[in-house]
């Protein structure tokens, strides 16, 4: 099901994670780590490969780590993946923050303050959203979508790009969704 409706909502995703990560380029891409929380089957580890970042995929839904192009995918969580992570990673949850429950997005969120930077690509909740998305957003398998504008300022990150974007489909904006670039504010730019 998930493959299904990805195929609405997958290509407006990427090309708002491309335009974010455009920000990075030059200065922090190359020679660093792209490190993906909540993989799914991994469909990231192709922009990752292009921008010649080595590609690190991590969910509990894999049975087993095995190679992809530009890297590998391993079967650990949110909360495990935290003593892989290192200095040089920008860190990635594409549709996954509303997967995690406070206590555990909180401490990913603290531990990637050691990282180079975060990029989040979530729901973006808002009241004036319209009422099939916010439908979708009541009964989502994640039952943790949080209000936009919470992700405006994280506590130890400079919020340097937000990319707000609507996924229509038949011409109604069904899907609310955002972007956004974070810098640990000890290594802001
Ligand atoms: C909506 S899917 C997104 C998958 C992928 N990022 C993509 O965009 O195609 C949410 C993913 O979060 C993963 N997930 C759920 N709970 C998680 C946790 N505690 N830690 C890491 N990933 C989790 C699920 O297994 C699922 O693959």
């Amino acid at each position: 099901m998930y493959r299904l409706l990805a195929h609405l909502h997958w290509t407006p995703r990427l090309r708002s994670i491309e335009r974010t990560l455009h920000e990075l380029q030059g200065s922090e891409l190359s020679s660093h780590r792209f490190v993906d929380v909540g993989c799914g089957p991994a469909w990231l580890a192709t922009l990752a490969q292009s921008l010649c970042c080595e590609y690190l995929g991590v969910d509990p839904a894999l049975r087993k780590a095995r190679e992809v192009p530009g890297g590998r995918i391993e079967p650990l969580d949110a909360n495990s993946v935290l003593n892989e992570l290192q200095p040089t990673d920008i860190v990635v949850l594409n549709g996954v923050a509303h997967h995690l429950d406070d206590v555990t997005f909180q401490r990913l969120l603290k531990k990637t303050r050691d990282c180079t930077a975060l990029v989040l690509c979530d729901h973006r909740a808002e009241p004036s959203n319209h009422h099939i998305n916010k439908l979708l957003q009541r009964y989502d398998r994640g039952n943790f979508v949080r209000p936009y504008s919470s992700f405006s300022q994280l506590s130890g990150y400079k919020t340097t790009h937000l990319d707000p974007f609507e996924i229509k489909w038949l011409g109604i904006p069904v899907w609310s969704y955002f972007t956004g670039l974070y810098h640990p504010t000890r290594s802001t730019p």
